[in-house]
């Protein structure tokens, strides 16, 4: 008999989590304005908001925590971060951030101003948020299977060359200060790109003259997905096909918070030295100096520990297949979700989830909020409010897919947790005819609504 496959860690310390009623969870709803945000998290059960800074550090992490040096400047644990993204990514410039957009202020304070664009592949909502403040666009040239829930495209990450070349062609060089590779695409599903693809995209930005950059929060589980899906790959180790994917980028983004398997930071990394030059300085004005930047050497210490143990092979196959586990229980149930199962989360299709509730009345919120009644469970939604609105018409941005997001947290729940979350949407899913009416908002901010929006019954 083949034996299964198993974690490869055993649990040391567990974390107690309330069960509640039904009966309190309406009421905590309705007092958090019908925004899972507003959620305190003592008020759920499994919390699937995000895998950003949710995961468990594992004890060696823990005790990298104790040697932190704290130094302000030149501190021993910025050296080993450094060295570590040096030796995964082969950039030799690190600039820490205390999260990922962070990074990207930093960064685009350098490259991004009024009327430029920015291509990529279904950019993230703070990635998008970045380029617009500065009066820029973002122009998703993310291929169209993307959008296909059905499609079981292996790489629904990707970006289509035309589409790309398009922008090139149709903007004066200037006004493209680069071309952004979101590895795994989240936005499309935790979609991976293919290192064929990125190849391609470089060769064309090079001929163009538009430096790569990519926005690398989940480039181990990307890098995963390349091993068992791309031809010729299969033999490779993650880290070797990790440094592959960022020889075809100028430098990169990262959200710690993901595949660097700690709480909290970020950074920016890459070769040129006038950016670097630049970015230093916008980094001391936001973050910190140049060798903390907002963040404690105790967690440079941990994150260095952290980045080793994701592109390690074992862990990512463990990780993978629990969102996997999740993904395929959901199908089996004949729950419509992006396929291929995505890295980090599962995806619903709540447009064909709840047919009766219109688009006006954020469907994908409302199948949010009947999971969370059902079950305690928390996640996001990843659509018409994350979108926000045109902000030229101020109207309602409607994206091609309505979405919630199963996003798993990093070594945190079991399988059994994974059952009791399919069982409890197939019980959504059982009552789906009843589910009619949404929600209407009655109090949104400007732009990034979704976090702080306020919603009633429509
Ligand atoms: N880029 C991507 C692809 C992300 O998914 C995120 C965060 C960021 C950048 C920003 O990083 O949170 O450290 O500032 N994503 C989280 C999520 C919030 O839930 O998907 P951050």
């Amino acid at each position: 008999m083949n034996l299964p496959y198993a974690e490869p860690f055993r649990i040391k310390m567990v974390e107690e989590i309330y069960q509640s009623t039904r009966e309190e969870r309406e009421q905590w709803l309705k007092e958090a304005n019908y925004n899972l945000f507003n959620l305190r998290s003592s008020h759920v059960y499994i919390d699937l908001l995000t895998d950003s800074g949710t995961g468990a550090m594992s004890d060696k992490q823990w005790s990298a925590l104790m040697t932190g040096d704290e130094s302000y400047a030149g501190s021993r644990s910025f050296e080993q971060l450094q060295k570590t993204v040096e030796k995964i990514t082969g950039f030799k410039y690190l600039l820490p951030t205390h999260q990922g957009r962070a990074a990207e202020n930093v960064l685009f304070s350098v490259l991004v101003k009024e009327g430029d664009v920015v291509p990529g592949n279904s950019h993230f909502d703070t990635t998008k948020g970045h380029i617009e403040i500065r009066k820029a666009h973002a122009i998703d040239c993310t291929i169209d299977e993307a959008f296909d829930i059905n499609d079981l495209h292996p790489f629904k990450g990707n970006i289509n060359l035309e589409k790309l070349e398009e922008v090139y062609k149709s903007h004066p060089k200037e006004n493209i200060p680069f071309c952004l590779i979101t590895i795994t695409c989240n936005s499309s599903g935790g979609q991976p790109v293919s290192l064929e693809n990125m190849k391609a995209v470089k060769a064309l930005s090079d001929q163009y003259g538009i430096p790569v950059f990519f926005d690398s929060a989940r480039f181990a589980e990307n890098a995963y997905f390349i091993k068992k899906r791309e031809a010729g790959q299969e033999n490779r180790s993650i880290k070797d096909i990790c440094k592959e994917i960022f020889s075809y980028g100028d430098g990169m983004t990262m959200s710690s918070k993901k595949d660097g398997l700690v709480n909290i930071g970020g950074f920016i990394a890459l070769n040129n030295e006038e950016v670097f030059r630049k970015a230093s300085n916008f980094t001391i004005i936001y973050e910190g100096f140049i060798t903390y930047g907002g963040m404690a050497g105790r967690d440079m210490a941990a994150l260095a520990v952290g980045l080793d143990e994701a592109t390690e092979f074992a862990y990512l196959e463990s990780r993978i297949s629990q969102v996997e586990y999740l993904g395929n229980k959901l199908i089996e149930y004949g729950i419509p979700v992006q396929k291929p199962i995505g890295g980090h989360a599962v995806f619903i299709d709540s447009l064909n989830f709840l047919p009766n509730v219109s688009r006006e009345e954020y469907p994908a919120q409302t199948l949010g909020l009947e999971i969370y009644k059902e079950a305690g469970i928390r996640t996001v939604e990843i659509g018409t409010l994350l979108a926000d609105r045109d902000p030229a018409t101020r109207e309602n941005r409607y994206p091609k897919l309505e979405l919630v997001r199963l996003a798993i947290p990093r070594r945190t729940y079991t399988n059994n947790h994974m059952d009791y979350i399919a069982a409890a949407i197939k019980n959504v899913y059982e009552r789906r005819d009843e589910i009619a009416k949404g929600y209407k908002i009655t109090w949104e901010p400007e732009i990034l609504r979704h976090f702080t929006v306020q919603l009633e019954k429509a």
